[in-house]
């Protein structure tokens, strides 16, 4: 496994992989890995012959007063767990070599980015957007693996990609969980003891809207009340919050005879921690 810092050097590996008929899969993080992630590797490595793992915390899908400067990082464990996958290139710039001073060009997806965590995050899609394009442009992947666990982010990326002709096929992956039902994340790791039992409500909520969905389905409203009448059980728990949208679209009208996305947003202390499920038909 090599680490690639210089996106220059990035691209000139991946253009000579091209030239040699390699199948390059990228798959984009901002680090201190867990098994949600090597998930996502496992996926990329069946399908390409050169797997890329990005590690970077990007300034730029940070607002102010979020947890940029605090993020969790452990470069040295992740390539160690990198190295088990097996990955074959870390590419881990310095936000400096990503975004020069007087960068000023964005990537935005549009609507698609309006509600649910968009409209808590301001300019935190755009963000995500744009270091996911700049990233296409260096590694020129084939195939780039994204989690179904930011839901948003992954119709964000599918919509950027038809919209602007990328040529990059997106492999979406389900949500790993922990063996009690919490979604895997690495925010998880600020957790005290006690908050990580709260912050179970989210997947028992959206247990109880997909059991309501199961047996119950007359309208969406009422499948998104299951779920928040869990979540307002726990005291720890300070909903951001509830939505039921169209799966596809992210519309606020969802229409039950086509798959719902259930998706919460939640603080636990003060870790902001998000799910969600879709529910179809
Ligand atoms: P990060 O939060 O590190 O996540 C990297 C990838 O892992 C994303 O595609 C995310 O959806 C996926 N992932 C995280 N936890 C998961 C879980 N429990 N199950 C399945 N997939 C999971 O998402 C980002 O980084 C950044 O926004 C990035 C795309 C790298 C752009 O900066």
């Amino acid at each position: 496994m090599i680490v690639i810092t210089s996106p220059d050097e990035m691209t000139r590996y991946a253009e000579s992989a091209r030239q040699s008929g390699e199948r390059i899969g990228l798959v984009p993080t901002m680090g201190f890995l867990h098994d949600g992630h090597l998930t996502l590797m496992r996926e990329g490595r069946r399908q390409s012959s050169v797997l890329v793992a990005s590690i970077f915390v990007n300034p730029m899908q940070f607002g102010p007063g979020e947890d940029f400067a605090r993020y969790p990082r452990n470069f040295e464990r992740d390539c160690a767990m990198l190295e088990r996958v097996p990955v074959d290139v870390v590419f881990a710039p310095e936000p400096a070599a990503m975004y020069s001073t007087d960068a000023q060009s964005w990537v935005d997806a549009g609507d698609i980015t309006s509600g649910l965590c968009g409209a808590h995050r301001p300019g935190h899609f755009r963000g995500v957007t744009t270091v996911v394009a700049k990233l296409f442009n260096i590694v020129k992947p084939h195939l780039a693996v994204f989690g179904e666990k930011d839901f948003q982010q992954l119709r964000a990326i599918q919509k950027m990609v038809r919209d602007l002709n990328f040529d990059v096929e997106i492999l979406p992956v389900p949500i790993v969980r922990e063996k009690d039902g919490l979604a895997m994340s690495s925010r998880n790791a600020y957790l005290s003891s006690t908050e990580r039992e709260d912050a179970l409500a989210l997947s028992l909520a959206l247990r109880a809207a997909r059991e309501k969905h199961r047996t119950d389905p007359c309208c969406a409203e009422e499948v998104v009340f299951a779920a928040t009448r869990v979540l307002k059980r726990m005291k720890g728990v300070e909903i951001e919050y509830v939505e039921g949208v169209d799966a596809e679209t992210l519309s606020r009208h969802p229409s039950l005879d086509r798959p719902i996305l259930i998706a919460i947003a939640a603080r636990v202390g003060k870790t902001r921690l998000i799910d969600n499920v879709v529910l179809n038909p």
